[in-house]
């Protein structure tokens, strides 16, 4: 476990032994009403819950026009506890419906994080062809063990639904992974189907490196290989393997993204991934070769949609959008956490090798409203954005043509009247890119938050640098490229900011194109509570 959570865990222990036996209530009872959340710091076009903990997404599955999404969730307070599995779906990734508690805590443990397929063919024999059962895999954690320090106090276990993903039973003879090695950190089973071997794999985090395992049923496991790097012991979670399509071409490849539990580019914890080939037994792939699927503090977790319509080669996924350094401190008082906005994968082989590109699902369209739009813009210092009003709630998309910029460094500024700013820089004399928060709050309520800036590199010697910014109350998501790099951050302003401005030091910077968008709230419509 993550030493941060260690005191949790006490606590959590505490709560479990004093007989708070969680209460299941999934009847699903529909009711309707408007949701407003328009608390301070309430995101409104990313998912989060009405109210208290959630940590990484879950066992996410496309089926029957929805999108389902399960995330870590504590429900009775703003900070981690014995782990529920919370629910909510979509059908267009942007506006969800929040559904009751999918699984509870039990007798084995609490419902740590884990995946969910379609089992089409039935294959377990958990539901029928006609009518496929829906299976989660996850891990028991057993606080009790973990306390008594006997090292397999996390097991793998399964769910299922036989109506299409919201009522869900345990597998009665849970666990279907036991932890003989006593491996302490053993956690967070994805399962993708492996059509060549027609096997189901499962990709699991044991400490630091995953372990795989093949079944013909989704019960029956048998242990195939592992893959780590020499000498690298930083803790891996949610791993997840997936096979996605070359862009522009046919060839196949397989991706294995893992979370990171420390040492990121910019500081605890995010989400990594390698490229390589699956044989039905082994991954593989240069281990040197690992990269970073966003450069941000605040992607951890990153898990991808399982049983997509396979027409056109989609992979898309979500990330949790806090990081373990400062999760349970960040200064929100009825929820704590939203997730990232969800993303388009993308393969494509460079010069330099493979990348995996990060794009806003196209959906995210739809919340266009009012726009501001300005070609041929040239700065030198700083130019106040006055036709923008809507700062917290926004899309930008700037090209900069970078042959005709002359400066050293040039970007863009959010701030208010209190003198709290976020500043993103793009620095020529550098090549890299900066998100600076760290006068985004004058009362900081953590050095870990705001001790320093973070900076990804890109590079700035081409002729153009195509910006996607999407601006949520607290948070920031940059797609550079195309999404050949990506970048989420989060922030607390005391007073939501209220000016763009974009400047450029020590020369100008030319903007060939620039679009402003306001985005509508995903919430204040009518919103069902079933
Ligand atoms: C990652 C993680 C997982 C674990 C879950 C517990 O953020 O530590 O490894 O299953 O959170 O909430």
């Amino acid at each position: 476990m993550k030493s941060a959570t260690v005191f949790l865990s006490v606590i959590a222990f505490i709560v479990l032994i004093l007989g708070c036996v969680p209460k299941e209530n999934n009847t699903l009872e529909e009711s309707s009403s408007v949701i407003e959340f328009k608390e301070k710091h309430r995101p409104q076009f990313h998912f989060t819950p009405e109210a208290n903990w959630m940590n990484d997404p879950n066992g996410m599955f496309y089926y029957q026009g929805k999108y389902h999404l399960f995330y870590q969730y504590y429900p009775d307070s703003t900070v981690w506890g014995p782990m529920h599995w919370g629910h909510a779906e979509s059908s267009d990734l942007v506006h969800w419906q929040h559904l009751p508690v999918a699984l509870y805590p039990d007798t084995i443990g609490c419902i740590f994080s884990g995946g969910a397929i379609v089992d089409n063919h039935n294959t377990s024999g958990l539901g029928s062809a006609k009518s496929p059962p829906i299976i989660a895999t996850f891990t028991h954690h057993d606080f009790k063990g973990e306390k008594a320090k006997t090292n397999d106090f996390q097991k793998q276990s399964l769910a299922y639904s036989l109506d299409g993903g919201y009522k869900w039973e345990k597998y009665e003879e849970n666990p279907v992974i036991s932890n003989v090695d006593k491996i302490k950190d053993f956690r967070d089973p994805k399962v993708v189907w492996h059509e060549d071997s027609k096997c189901w794999i499962l990709a699991l985090a044991a400490y630091d490196k995953v372990k795989f395992y093949s079944s013909p049923n989704l019960i029956d496991w048998t242990f195939i290989s592992d893959f780590g790097i020499e000498e690298d012991h930083r803790l891996w979670e949610c791993p997840d393997l997936f096979p996605i399509q070359v862009e522009g071409t046919d060839e196949k490849k397989w991706v294995l993204l893992v979370s990171i539990q420390k040492d990121a580019p910019n500081g605890g914890t995010a989400t990594s991934y390698f490229i390589g080939d699956f044989d039905g037994k082994n991954f593989i792939s240069n281990v040197n070769s690992q990269k970073w699927l966003d450069w941000g503090t605040d992607n951890y977790a990153f898990v991808t949609w399982n049983n997509l319509p396979a027409n056109n080669n989609q992979v898309k996924g979500i990330g949790w959008m806090s990081n373990w350094q400062y999760a349970q401190t960040v200064p929100t008082e009825k929820w704590r956490s939203a997730m990232t906005l969800p993303r388009d994968l993308i393969l494509s082989e460079t010069s330099s090798g493979y990348i995996l590109k990060s794009q806003p699902v196209k959906e995210l369209q739809n919340l266009r409203t009012d726009s501001v739009i300005i070609n041929q813009l040239e700065i030198s210092n700083e130019r106040l954005l006055k036709e923008f009003q809507k700062v917290t709630q926004a899309e930008m998309v700037v090209n900069v043509d970078l042959r005709k910029t002359d400066s050293d460094s040039f970007g863009i500024k959010l701030s208010n009247d209190l003198g709290e700013n976020l500043v993103i820089e793009f620095d020529k004399t550098t090549n890299q890119m900066s998100v600076d928060r760290t006068n985004s709050n004058v009362a900081k309520f953590s050095e870990e938050f705001y001790g320093k800036v973070h900076r990804a590199p890109v590079d700035l010697s081409t002729e153009t640098l195509e910006l996607q910014i999407f601006i949520d109350v607290a948070s920031v998501e940059i797609f550079v490229n195309e999404g050949e790099l990506c970048f989420t951050g989060i922030f607390f302003p005391t007073k939501d900011f209220e000016s763009i401005s974009l400047f450029s030091k020590n020369g100008k910077c030319n903007i060939s194109e620039s679009k402003f968008y306001s985005l509508n709230s995903i919430w204040n419509t009518e919103h069902k509570t079933i």
